[in-house]
């Protein structure tokens, strides 16, 4: 060391604190520490509570005040690299533990591949019908499953000896409500929730005590459609629904309306489809139930709403309800509508 005030080399090192010594053993001695075991006895050994760096902080109370700061200073420089050692010596284990343990892994060797899962046909079949009608502005709507009678029944002008409501036809609940038979239902629900112009469909299930065979099960799947505003037309219905079916099955596709009956439309019409690009493409196949709203059911709405909302003078609309069952298996040439509910791979795969 030079010594630039004396003008003279100093060789003689200086004298080490037995601290300094302390901190450059241990370090020594960490790093021979060939497992964790023999690594913990040392941390012990320096850091535990009677290990020797602990006991330099008990002797610090005894020194004077002008010894103390220098000495705590080397104390709290121990202490640091000592752990510091150990955490190193410890990482170095651990990494040293994963490298072996992953010795044996050719990772040259192909992997598993995952499965890549695909939609159901009826949520294929439903997410095209929905694309559809969102061009032409129709919203989404919905509603529950489980329902009052009202909803099902009397808010659609269905009067209480309707066969629908018999026992034998509907699911009901031990406490009156009922598994709805149809979409109807949400109609009546976003007629009450929203004044004029309605625009929506409602896609969902629905239920009844059919005898199950290969067309009839007890849920199956419909869309509901309610457009409602002045002015509107059975014409206006029937150019939607063959915009639709023509959009869905080809341009070639024959649409027919036959009137029916519905409680809650006034006309109300079964339509009928045939399309050359189907399997069986000379019959017509019924595919739909739809109507204008039924006044008396703006007047049920009306009712519950507590307003005139709806009033029949001066609104008028059209409801369709489509059954995604048959259309689906109509499209992609499905025998059986059990076939949808079986969980059968070998049958759900044809569809990925
Ligand atoms: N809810 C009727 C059914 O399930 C279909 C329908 C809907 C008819 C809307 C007219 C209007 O058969």
């Amino acid at each position: 060391m030079l010594d630039v005030a004396r003008g003279t080399l100093n060789v003689r090192p200086p004298m080490a604190h037995p601290l300094e010594d302390l901190r450059t053993s241990a370090v020594a001695v960490i790093a021979t520490a060939t497992d964790e075991h023999a690594l913990e006895t040392l941390r012990v050994r320096y850091l535990g509570k009677s290990g020797s760096i602990s006991a330099w902080g008990e002797r610090m109370r005894t020194l004077s005040n002008e010894e103390r700061p220098a000495v705590g200073k080397l104390l709290n420089e121990a202490r640091s690299a000592v752990t510091l050692a150990i955490e190193c010596a410890a990482a170095a284990f651990r990494s040293r533990g994963e490298t072996a343990s992953l010795a044996n892994i050719d990772v040259s060797l192909p992997g598993t591949p995952a499965e890549i899962g695909a939609l159901h046909p009826l949520t294929q079949m439903l997410d095209r019908t929905i694309a559809i009608f969102r061009r032409m502005g129709f919203a989404l709507a919905e509603g529950p499953d489980i329902e009052t009678e009202w909803y099902c029944f009397d808010a659609l002008n269905t009067a209480p000896d309707h066969p629908a409501r018999n026992e034998q036809d509907t699911f009901y609940l031990p406490d009156g409500r009922l598994l709805r038979t149809h979409t109807s239902t949400v109609q009546i629900r976003t007629m009450q929730s929203a004044p004029p112009p309605i625009r929506v469909i409602a896609p969902g299930a629905a239920y009844r005590r059919d005898e199950v065979d290969a067309t009839h099960s007890a849920q199956f799947h419909q869309i509901e459609g309610l457009y409602v505003d002045q002015e509107v037309s059975v014409g206006d219905l029937k150019g939607t629904l063959e915009f639709f079916f023509r959009e869905l099955l080809g341009a070639q596709t024959e649409i027919r309306f036959r009137p029916h009956f519905f409680p809650f439309t006034e006309p109300s019409f079964e339509v009928d489809v045939k399309s050359r690009a189907l399997k069986g493409g000379e019959k017509w196949l019924e595919l739909c139930g739809c109507g204008m709203v039924h006044p008396a059911v703006f007047e049920e709405v009306n009712g519950a709403r507590g307003d005139d909302a709806y009033d029949p003078e001066k609104y008028s609309g059209f409801a369709f309800g489509v059954g995604m069952d048959r259309l689906a298996m109509i499209l992609f040439d499905i025998p059986d509508i059990r076939l949808f509910a079986q969980n059968d791979l070998r049958f759900l795969r044809q569809f990925a």
